[in-house]
């Protein structure tokens, strides 16, 4: 209620990502003062790992893993950190992401802004040494924009050296719509020596993920489920942002804005993707769905269709800091 007044008086009129800083200072100064602190949830097991309930922060609101005992304080199991590059990049050019109100969705181009693997690296392992207090917490690989598509492969092995050990799980994110010729990378031939090559340097027995795209064929989709099990994978996260506009009640102006959509009208095809993915993928792997998730019974809904736990961005950004505390306590 305090959140949906402070979105409508506040937030609505401040650009989204200014919106975002506020909110990230606001978060800090609640944890600050005490006034959020970590909650028990029931235990999720995936991966040999243990959850503090099902419901993680997704990727891309913590890219620099600034916020992780604080994300934890307002409920959330895990925290999936990045997406980090070798190398430090600044992103797109600002504005660079869209409120859609109408369709309870946003769009971005962020292009994959971070201060890079080795600041990464330095503020996880200080926070390793420092809090006793922290969610399970993924790290999401990317590729740096700079680098071609062919040395792709070096370039996420670059960063996966510096941040070993310091992942509980490792993501490769090969779906983001916002570096030129990522998705590409989902086909099986330049996947494959992607994840031999992170495996390599992370070890076989460090769970790693494979982040599919929303707009990948259902065949294409069962092609990457195929190398999960080949390789020894420990699952996949589906999905990432769409770059499908179909059936959305915004502006034409804010509609066509280049980049990736997510929220609400990502629902259908994230939940349809789960029994697909199911259906190939070994009975030890594990799936993270994400993509509109807005209320308990979708989360419920997902589990039961066969996702081992699930992730939000958008929905947190319009429902507000107290809404993942409330949602997990009812799991
Ligand atoms: C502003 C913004 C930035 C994002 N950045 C990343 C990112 O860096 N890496 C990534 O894998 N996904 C990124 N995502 C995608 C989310 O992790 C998630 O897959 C997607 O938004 C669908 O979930 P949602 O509908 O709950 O937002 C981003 C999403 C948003 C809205």
């Amino acid at each position: 209620m305090i959140y949906r007044i402070l979105f409508n008086l506040v937030l609505k009129r401040t650009n989204p990502e200014s919106a975002h800083h506020l909110g990230v200072v606001t978060i800090r100064v609640l944890f600050k003062l005490g006034l959020i602190r970590p909650a028990n949830f029931k235990d999720f097991t995936a991966m040999g790992l243990s959850f503090n309930g099902p419901l993680g922060m997704a990727a891309g609101f913590d890219k620099d893993g600034e916020l992780i005992p604080e994300l934890y304080a307002l409920g959330f199991g895990h925290v999936e950190v990045g997406t980090v590059t070798a190398l430090a990049q600044p992103g797109n050019p600002k504005p660079r992401m869209f409120r859609l109100p109408k369709d309870r969705a946003l769009i971005n181009r962020m292009g994959f802004n971070n201060n890079g693997a080795k600041a990464l690296a330095e503020k996880l392992s200080k926070l390793r040494q420092s809090s006793n207090q922290l969610p399970v917490i993924g790290i999401n690989l990317g590729k740096s924009k700079i680098v071609e598509l062919d040395r792709a492969a070096e370039d996420y092995a670059f960063s996966a050296n510096l941040l070993k050990g310091l992942g509980d799980y490792y993501v490769i994110n090969v779906s983001s719509p916002n570096t030129p010729g990522l998705r590409e990378l989902q086909e099986t031939e330049a996947l494959r020596s992607i994840i031999l090559a992170v495996q390599k340097e992370i070890g076989k027995d460090a769970p790693l993920l494979v982040k599919i795209a929303p707009d990948l064929t259902n065949e294409a989709a069962l092609e990457v489920a195929k190398l999960v099990n080949q390789l020894g994978l420990s699952g996949m996260i589906a999905a990432n942002t769409t770059i499908s506009r179909l059936n959305l009640k915004s502006k034409p102006s804010k509609i066509t804005e280049a980049g990736g959509l997510s929220g609400a009208p990502l629902k259908t095809r994230a939940s349809e993707l789960i029994p697909v993915l199911r259906k190939e993928l070994d009975g030890d792997k594990t799936i993270i769905s994400v993509g509109g998730i807005e209320t308990e019974a979708e989360i419920r809904s997902r589990l039961e269709s066969g996702a081992d736990l699930v992730q939000v961005y958008t929905g947190f950004v319009y429902a507000g800091p107290f809404w993942p505390k409330r949602i997990q306590k009812n799991l």
